[in-house]
């Protein structure tokens, strides 16, 4: 199979963990070539433009890109690229993975978690924020639609069915919030009576953090709107370890970009300690979006395989005396058996 994608290195450690990422990817030999284009601050300074027209152009032409950290301006009034990539090509689905790897200090060894968070509405809108002149006076806006809801639960159960997971949790607050967290709620009952193979529960937003932290053998793939899935999310990547570890993909009916969580950690760029595995299993997640799924096991397999015997080229982040470089070598190494 021969398929092109977009790549955007990205700013600060973002060219370092995208090379070795490519090279990892290389070794995998999964017949991709790579149309390589700028966002972020290094577009600002070469073409003035945070997120150039040819960068969009190439993303919507090959429909997915793997993408680094990029870098948003502080002051300025710049809004945030990744904000604007979510919302030009309208990408309803964050999907986030949380698995154990050996050898990270997490305090758990089992969990394999899919959060899917909603993407484009719920709290996270820009309309509806007002502060009174006075500042006494400040509100917000929860606004969810019965198409919103039914997309990304019905994405949810899609991907249980393709993945060969067990079951999907929705997570709501339709107790407090009867509107908009009841619509959702009631659009995740209905919909998962077309799917009777996967087993279906709901659990209040406070519980789910509770029972995430005290049993989280309990979830497989958790559906939940824009601000709780946020937060969850956040919260299983430190079941697991941290952001190092985590990737995003970020999925619409007509491109997705998959990236790592993490941001461009300008504290160590260009040092080459960056830990490559976010992006990595960003890039595995591709893959199996590509129908590559067999290549996207493999690549983990060989992260994880990597974490725990090979322990001299992991990066420093992991305990390791490794670099950036190191650790992607050692896992091309093992990629290629
Ligand atoms: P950050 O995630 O870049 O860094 C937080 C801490 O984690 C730092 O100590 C950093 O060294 C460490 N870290 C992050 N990734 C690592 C890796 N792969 N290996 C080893 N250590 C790693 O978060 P921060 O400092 O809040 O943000 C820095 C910049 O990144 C900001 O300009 C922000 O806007 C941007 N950002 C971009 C994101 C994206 O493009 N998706 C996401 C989050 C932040
Ligand atoms: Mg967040």
């Amino acid at each position: 199979m021969s398929k092109t994608i977009a790549v955007i290195p990205g700013d600060g450690i973002g060219p370092e963990i995208m090379t070795a990422t490519l090279r990892v990817l290389d070794a995998l030999d999964c017949g991709l070539t790579y149309d390589t284009v700028e966002a972020g601050m290094i577009a600002l300074e070469k073409h003035g433009d945070l997120l150039p027209k040819p960068t969009l152009d190439a993303i919507a032409k090959h429909q997915v890109a793997l993408k680094g950290p990029l870098t948003t301006p502080v002051g300025g009034g710049f809004t945030s690229i990744n904000v604007t990539l979510r919302r030009h090509f309208d990408l309803y689905a964050n999907v986030r993975p949380a698995i154990s790897f050996p050898g990270t200090k997490a305090r758990y060894d089992n969990i394999d978690i899919i959060t899917v968070r909603e993407n484009t509405e719920g709290a996270y809108l820009s309309e509806g924020q007002t502060l009174s002149e006075d500042g006494e006076l400040a509100t917000s806006m929860i606004r969810v639609t019965r198409k919103g809801c039914a997309r990304i639960v019905r994405y949810a159960f899609d991907m249980a069915v393709k993945k060969g997971r067990k079951k999907v949790t929705a997570v709501h607050k339709a107790n407090i919030i009867k509107t908009a967290s009841g619509l959702f709620l009631n659009v995740a009952r209905e919909i998962a009576k077309d799917y009777p193979q996967i087993e279906f529960n709901e659990m209040i937003v406070d519980n789910a953090c509770m029972q995430l932290v005290m049993r989280p053998e309990q979830f497989d793939v958790i559906v939940t709107t824009n601000l709780f899935g946020d937060i969850l999310s956040d919260l299983c990547a430190g079941l697991v370890g941290g952001l190092g570890l985590a990737p995003g993909d970020n999925i619409g009916e007509h491109a997705a970009i998959f990236e790592a969580v993490h941001g461009s950690a300008p504290d160590i760029a260009g040092k080459g300690i960056a830990n490559p595995c976010a992006l990595l299993l960003a890039a595995a997640d591709m893959l199996d979006h590509l129908g590559m799924v067999e290549k996207g096991t493999k690549l983990r397999d060989a992260i994880r395989d990597t974490m725990a015997n090979d322990r001299e080229h992991v990066t420093p982040d992991l305990g390791g005396k490794g670099s950036t470089q190191t650790f992607g070598e050692a896992i091309a190494k093992r990629v290629k058996v």
